[in-house]
């Protein structure tokens, strides 16, 4: 069984927001930076967890949303928090590593944190074939600057997914998404303050 579905929504974001790691709050903003860059009409989440970010969606500029994730119960929630908000919310439940993606085209896609735990070009495949033309993917990926994976915040059950995470090295993920057709238009890097830093890739296509 995919670790990811044993751990409680609850669980994973207590450790994402805890004062040690603070990603929550930051995978947040940036996906507020891109949605204001990038004014998508529709915009797809992948690994998109209890909707982190979703609370900046403006329903005048972005008229659909799609979410991909793993775990339902995750869905289950998000779609809770969020479908009397977002107008035409659509989320579906799919290994990103073994099932078909359903038919859409989004004009921006973002993946936080995702490739750690999936086969990278079987994801910037299939990506890439649900962005729209001219649209882009922003791809954010987990640099641990030689510091433990996992953060010590008490929470146990999120260290079930240390078994299937990898490092992703930000040149050979720029290199794959280059062979599949993406071309790099921008990237950053965010410091957290556990030494750890996300580098956010935007690519388009
Ligand atoms: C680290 S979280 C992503 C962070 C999230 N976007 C945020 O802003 O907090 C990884 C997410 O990817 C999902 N996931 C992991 N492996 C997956 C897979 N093989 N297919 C689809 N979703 C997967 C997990 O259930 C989880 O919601």
């Amino acid at each position: 069984m995919n670790p990811w579905l044993k751990i409680p929504l609850n669980d994973y974001e207590k450790h994402m927001a805890h004062p040690m790691v603070g990603q929550l709050e930051l995978l947040g903003n940036l996906t507020k930076e891109k949605l204001q860059k990038y004014k998508p009409e529709s915009f797809a989440i992948f690994g998109i967890c209890g909707g982190n970010g979703l609370e900046h969606i403006n329903n005048s500029v972005t008229k659909t949303v799609i979410g991909i994730d793993i775990n339902q119960r995750y869905l289950d929630e998000c779609k809770n928090r969020y479908s009397s908000k977002i107008e035409n919310l659509n989320l579906f439940q799919c290994d990103l590593n073994i099932d078909e993606l359903p038919d859409f085209k989004a004009d921006l896609v973002i993946a936080s944190l995702i490739f750690e735990y999936i086969d990278i070009k079987t994801g910037l495949e299939k990506v890439y074939s649900r962005i729209a033309e001219n649209g882009l993917l922003i791809a954010i990926i987990q640099n641990n600057n030689n510091v433990t994976s996992v953060s010590p915040t008490g929470i146990e059950s999120v260290k079930e997914v240390g078994s299937v995470f990898k490092i992703v090295d930000e040149f050979e993920f720029e290199k794959i998404a280059s062979e599949k057709g993406f071309k790099l238009v921008n990237k950053t890097e965010h410091f957290l303050v556990n030494g750890k830093s996300f580098v956010c890739l935007d690519l388009s296509k």
